[in-house]
């Protein structure tokens, strides 16, 4: 049986005290929450602390949003994996769309990034996906296939999340098609050496789609966006059915 995994990606929003205000409001849904479910929260490094207090004995587990692969240097304005581990950081986000177009992020050092996480005891949740442009010439299998052979060389797939995030469908309201979304994840599937990583889909779920997304055969859970900073909204993502 594979895990379904449910993960906010909060990206750069939310202060310290954005995020404690957010749990008292957030945590209490969790009741309902059917046990077998992962629940995490990719925060900004500056609420790492105060989450990781604030989530203790809670059942949310807390994740990072990127990773160096060296473990201290001079590498100014980078955050490594012992750091992370220290806060009682267990999941990292690598290679976000985001990182990749903003921040010149390449396969190459995303393989290296999920290494060091899996070094220090981490789940990294790999991001892969193709543009508008990709998808439209028919490349979305070539693209993805692409980035799985270099991401994943060297990577243990007994301890790995990967998330498809078609990058056309995040914050657009453009949802890929749930049917869409659940072949492309198949394709990934098909892949991997280990078939029961867990295979999220990312691209605006919200909370009047993720019924339908997470009914797919293939889907084992999302990374949620902007509908993961509301958390009466995320809570019910959550909480799906
Ligand atoms: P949205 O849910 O805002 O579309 O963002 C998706 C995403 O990038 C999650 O990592």
């Amino acid at each position: 049986m594979r895990k379904k995994v449910i993960a906010g990606n909060w990206k750069m929003y939310k202060t310290q005290a954005d995020a404690q205000e957010y749990l008292q409001e957030f945590l209490p849904q969790l009741d309902e929450t059917p046990e077998e479910r992962e629940v995490i929260l990719c925060v900004p490094f500056t609420d790492l602390a105060v989450m990781s207090r604030n989530l203790h004995g809670s059942r949310v587990r807390l994740g990072a949003q990127n990773v160096h692969w060296e473990s201290e240097g001079a590498f100014t304005g980078e955050v490594s994996a012992p750091m992370l581990v220290e806060l009682g950081v267990s999941y990292v986000v690598i290679g976000h769309s985001e990182r990749r177009q903003y921040f010149g992020e390449t396969d190459e050092t995303v393989n290296q990034r999920l290494k060091a996480a899996q070094a220090a005891g981490m789940v990294p949740i790999l991001c892969v996906g193709e543009t508008k442009q990709q998808r439209d010439s028919g490349q979305t299998e070539d693209v993805i296939l692409k980035q799985l052979a270099i991401d994943l060389e060297g990577v243990e797939q007994s301890r790995l999340v990967i998330a498809y995030e078609p990058i056309w469908a995040i914050g657009t309201g453009d949802t890929c098609e749930s049917k869409e979304a659940n072949r492309v994840i198949g394709i990934i599937r098909n892949q991997l050496s280990n078939s029961d990583v867990p295979i999220q889909y990312g691209g605006s779920v919200k909370p009047d789609n993720i019924d339908e997304i997470m009914a797919q055969p293939e889907i084992d859970g999302v990374l949620v966006g902007g509908a993961s900073l509301v958390p009466s909204g995320f809570g019910r993502i959550v909480n799906y059915s």
